[in-house]
C-alpha cells in the first residue's frame, strides 16, 4: 500500500515533553546533587568490582608494522594491492575518484519525491497502455528490481575489500548507497502500479531472457566475493579486473540500456512520466557508475600494465560478444513485436553501438565497425556523443534539485 504524504502528516504527533523532564536530564540533575552524594557512596560501594580484561594487541609482522607507522604518501597508494593505510583518505593520489564521489553526492535524489499519481491513472485505465506497452513494463521492472541488488552486493561484499585506494573505496560507499536507492525506486514503481510482486521479484528465475543476463553475470560476482579470494597474484588480479570490466561496462555500462530506453521512450511519448522519470534519474547515476568503473579498470591498467596480455583481451572482447547476444534477446523477448517505434533490430544496432564505445573505452578496438547510433535522442540525454568526460558534463548539469526536462 502506498503512503502519500498527506498521510504522513496526518499522523498523530506525541507532545514533546520539556527538556528538564528528560530522563538524561533526571538523571545528570540526580549525580550532581549535593543531598545525593552520601546514597550514591554507598550505592557506588555496593557496585561489584570489575577488573578489565587484560588487552595485549599482537604485534603485527615487522613489514606490517613499518608500513602501519608511516605516515602515508600519496605517491605510495595504488588501487589494488597498495600498503598504505586505507583508513586515511588524504593526501589524495586519485582526485578524479574523489571528485565523482563529491559530484554523486550533489545528484542525490529520493524516489519518493517523484509523483507516480498520473502513472497510477495511466496504468488502471484498460486504454491507457496496450498489451505490448504493458509486457515492456513488466519485463523491465521484472530485470531491474534484482539488478541493482546484485550490483550492490557485489561492491559491498566483492569489490570493496579489493580495492587499496581509500578515494576509491569512498565513491564505492556512495555508489552502493545509491544502488539501494535504485531497488528502492523500482519497488515504489511496482508498489504504485499495484502489480503483482511475486511476478515481478522472480523474473530473475522465471524469465529466460532475464535469467540468463543474470546468469552470465554471477560467476564474476561469486569469483570476487568467496572469501578466500585474494589479489597478489597476476592470476587473481586479473580474476578481479575481469570481474570489475563485467560489471561496469557490460552490467552498469550495456545490460541497462535497453530497459532505459524503454522507459525513457515512454516518457517521450506523455506515458509513465513518473517511472520515466525515476529512470532518468537512475540512468544519470548510472552513467556515473559505469564511468567510474572504465577510470578504475584504465588505472589498474595503468599501474599493472603486465596484466593486459592479449590473451586476456581476447577473453574479455569474447565476453563483450556475449554481452551484446544476450541482451538483444533481452530486447526480442519484451518487444516482439515492436512497440512505441522500437524493435528488437534496432536495439541490435544500438547495443553493438555501446558495446564499441564501452570496448574503446577500455583500450580495446571497436567490436562491431561501423556501427551508428539508432537513438540519438539517448545520446542527446546521456551526451554518449562527446568523446571525453561525457558523463561529468551532464553531471554538472544535473546538480540535486535540477528539474530534468523532456525533450
Ligand atoms: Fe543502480
Ligand atoms: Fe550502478
Amino acid at each position: 500500500m502506498l503512503v502519500w504524504d498527506e498521510d504522513i502528516s496526518s499522523t498523530p504527533t506525541i507532545a514533546p515533553r520539556s527538556p528538564a523532564h528528560h530522563p538524561e536530564v533526571v538523571r545528570a540533575a540526580a549525580l550532581s546533587s549535593p543531598q545525593l552524594q552520601p546514597q550514591l557512596q554507598s550505592f557506588r560501594a555496593a557496585e561489584p568490582q570489575v577488573s578489565p580484561l587484560p588487552f595485549k594487541p599482537a604485534a603485527p609482522p615487522a613489514s606490517a608494522r613499518s608500513q602501519a607507522s608511516r605516515r602515508v604518501n600519496a605517491a605510495d597508494k595504488r588501487v589494488i594491492n597498495g600498503r598504505t593505510d586505507v583508513n586515511q583518505l588524504v593526501p589524495f593520489k586519485y582526485k578524479w575518484a574523489w571528485e565523482k564521489y563529491l559530484a554523486a553526492c550533489s545528484n542525490h535524489w529520493m524516489p519518493q519525491e517523484i509523483n507516480m499519481s498520473r502513472d497510477i491513472a495511466t496504468w488502471k485505465d484498460p486504454s491507457g497502455l496496450s498489451e505490448d506497452e504493458r509486457r515492456l513494463i513488466k519485463r523491465n521492472l521484472g530485470f531491474f528490481v534484482t539488478a541493482d541488488s546484485l550490483a550492490a552486493n557485489n561492491i559491498t561484499l566483492g569489490t570493496y575489500r579489493h580495492i587499496t585506494a581509500p578515494e576509491c573505496r569512498q565513491f564505492l560507499l556512495r555508489q552502493a548507497f545509491e544502488e539501494a536507492i535504485h531497488t528502492h525506486a523500482y519497488q515504489y514503481i511496482v508498489e504504485s502500479l499495484g502489480l503483482d510482486e511475486g511476478e515481478i521479484f522472480n523474473a530473475y528465475h522465471e524469465i529466460a531472457s532475464i535469467r540468463d543476463k543474470d546468469e552470465f553475470l554471477i560467476p564474476f560476482i561469486d569469483a570476487i566475493m568467496d572469501p578466500s579470494f585474494k589479489t597478489g597474484t597476476p592470476e587473481a588480479d586479473r580474476t578481479l579486473l575481469k570481474s570489475i570490466i563485467v560489471f561496469a561496462c557490460l552490467m552498469e555500462g550495456l545490460f541497462f540500456y535497453v530497459g532505459f530506453t524503454q522507459i525513457l521512450a515512454l516518457g517521450r511519448q506523455n506515458k509513465m512520466t513518473g517511472a520515466a522519470e525515476q529512470y532518468q534519474y537512475i540512468l544519470r547515476d548510472e552513467s556515473m557508475h559505469c564511468n567510474f568503473g572504465i577510470d578504475l579498470i584504465n588505472q589498474i591498467k595503468l599501474e599493472n600494465p603486465h596484466l593486459w596480455t592479449p590473451q586476456f583481451r581476447a577473453e574479455i572482447k569474447a565476453l563483450f560478444v556475449t554481452a551484446v547476444e544476450l541482451e538483444c534477446r533481452y530486447a526480442e523477448d519484451t518487444m516482439p513485436r515492436g512497440v512505441l517505434g522500437l524493435n528488437a533490430s534496432m536495439f541490435k544496432g544500438y547495443l553493438r553501438f555501446i558495446a564499441n564505445r564501452r570496448a574503446t573505452q577500455i583500450g580495446l578496438d571497436a567490436l562491431f565497425p561501423n556501427e551508428e547510433n539508432p537513438f540519438p535522442w539517448m545520446s542527446e540525454m546521456i551526451d554518449l556523443k562527446k568523446e571525453r568526460n561525457f558523463f561529468e558534463t551532464r553531471v554538472i548539469e544535473y546538480q540535486s534539485g535540477g528539474a530534468l526536462t523532456w525533450d
